[in-house]
């Protein structure tokens, strides 16, 4: 990788790393709106460990030197906070819910928070994986035999189902539904304004504002008349997350607001169904691709599950199972982009970056990265079995005090929908079907979906 000189400052920020010029980067300007992701890879196989952007305010840095990486999430990660772009935006949505939260309002709204992801919410996503998969295959069961279908709306709908029925127990009919695709379609708006440099405030009344707005309407008015509902009915004992949220309490007893519950709720659908949708459709692109990883994944599947329904017990038997989903992860990670902002002045790798920067980290690039994985490039879940895999070099769920609550949901989820998919259908690509491109929206997204023939076994 080759280094370039940079001039002693750019508009009054002092250049303290390697990284491009403002042409340079005026010139890359359709890649970075096109595909972001791939800019910066670029950037990094250019500039080394530590690029800074010529962008003055904030001085803005990628950091993809492995300990600096630990350094912002873990070792010093008090420095970093959240107030950056990527979450400012977010919020439009999830108002200050945890993902979102800066630190202060977090620290009060985690520990209130955690009692939802209890080991009984786990046990109970057991039950709802089945029934996804179930009706998963009466759907697949009744197209004619080898028909292909897109693994990529099978598994967001599945994942949709799960987190749903997680959250609001089994009523999953009117204000569910409406609050999931509300959610869905105030994400588009997010997304389409992550991609120009210049968006009006989102009190102009641009049509993508409006969409936003009646959006943002339509989820307070649903959580509002479910929260209503159980106030009126309260459950003795809590049957699903939103009874767990509403009947947290602190030390002090005090609970979480209306605003803070309904900020969780959207973000429990935001975070916790994409993400795994979007993990569990690129181990079937992988698997396609890979027939040898795929048998070996039914032979496990067989074994254990025998073609029963899983359970909460079955979940610590599957290990190959794990392992093509953390290779999966490793290759695809959802969460493709982190950011953060520093308080105070740090070195990372070598450079020091000033307080108020802007911080980006991908797991996308650490997992690229030849230090931590031999041949990285390669799919290859054996490399989480025989030990040659160091565990704290894979973050797909970030780490350090910030690390996804919902980390064991999404595990339990992923391994037991792959383990019980693989023991009943196998799949391959159809005729001149290959690994689709990925493309960086809120989760890294096959582009044109995922079709994929599926064939009873
Ligand atoms: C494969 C699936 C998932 C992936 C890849 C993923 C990824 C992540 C990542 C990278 C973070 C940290 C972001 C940062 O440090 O800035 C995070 C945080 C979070 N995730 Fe997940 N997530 C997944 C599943 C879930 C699920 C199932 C839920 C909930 C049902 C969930 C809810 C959250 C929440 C609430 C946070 C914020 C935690 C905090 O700051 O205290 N995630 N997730």
């Amino acid at each position: 990788m080759s280094r370039r000189k940079k001039p002693q400052n750019f508009l009054g920020t002092p250049a303290t790393a390697p990284g491009p010029l403002g042409p340079q980067m005026l010139r890359a300007f359709s890649v970075i709106r096109r595909n972001p992701l791939e800019y910066l890879m670029s950037a990094w196989r250019e500039f080394g460990d530590v690029v800074q952007f010529p962008i003055p305010r904030p001085p803005t840095y990628l950091v993809n030197d492995p300990d600096g990486v630990r350094r912002v999430l873990v070792g010093n990660g008090r420095n970093y906070g959240k107030s950056t772009i990527q979450y400012r935006s977010l919020s439009l949505v999830t108002g200050e819910g945890l993902l979102v939260a800066d630190t202060p309002a977090w620290r009060h709204q985690r520990p209130l928070v955690q009692p939802a992801f209890h080991h009984e919410t786990l046990e109970h996503i057991v039950g709802y994986i089945d029934i996804a998969v179930q009706r998963m295959f009466s759907r697949w069961d009744a197209l004619p035999p080898g028909s292909v279908v897109d693994m990529d709306a099978a598994m967001m709908h599945g994942a949709l189902e799960v987190v749903g029925r997680a959250l609001f127990g089994t009523d999953l009919s009117g204000d569910a539904d409406r609050l999931a695709t509300a959610t869905l379609s105030a994400l588009d708006v997010v997304i389409a304004r992550a991609r120009v440099p210049i968006t009006p405030p989102a009190w102009v009344p641009t049509p993508a504002n409006r969409k936003l707005q009646s959006s943002v309407r339509e989820l307070d008015g649903a959580v509002g008349r479910m929260m209503d509902e159980r106030r009126r009915q309260p459950a003795e004992i809590p049957a699903d997350m939103l009874d767990l949220l509403m009947g947290s309490r602190d030390d002090a007893g005090a609970g979480l607001t209306v605003t803070e519950i309904r900020d969780q709720v959207v973000t429990f659908i935001v975070a916790g169904h994409e993400t795994v949708a979007s993990a569990l459709t690129w181990c079937w692109a992988l698997l396609a691709q890979n027939p040898q990883v795929q048998r070996d994944l039914q032979a496990e599947s067989d074994d254990v599950l025998g073609g029963r329904p899983a359970t909460f017990a079955d979940y610590g038997r599957l290990p190959f199972a794990r392992a093509v989903f953390d290779e999966a992860l490793r290759l695809y990670p959802p969460a493709w982009l982190i950011t953060r902002k520093a308080h105070e002045a740090d070195l990372l790798g070598g450079h020091e970056v000033p307080g108020g920067s802007l911080i980006i980290l991908s797991p996308w690039l650490l997992h690229r990265h030849p230090v931590l994985w031999p041949d990285p490039d390669a799919f290859r879940p054996a490399r989480f079995l025989d030990g040659e895999a160091d565990r704290s070099a894979l973050i797909p769920f970030g780490a350090g005090l910030r690390q996804c609550i919902g980390r064991d949901f999404a595990y339990v989820e992923g391994v037991l929908m792959l383990s019980s998919i693989a023991g009943s259908f196998a799949v391959e690509y159809p005729a001149g079907g290959r690994l689709p491109r990925a493309e960086p929206l809120v989760t890294v997204r096959p582009v044109g979906g995922l079709p994929l023939r599926v064939v009873r076994r």
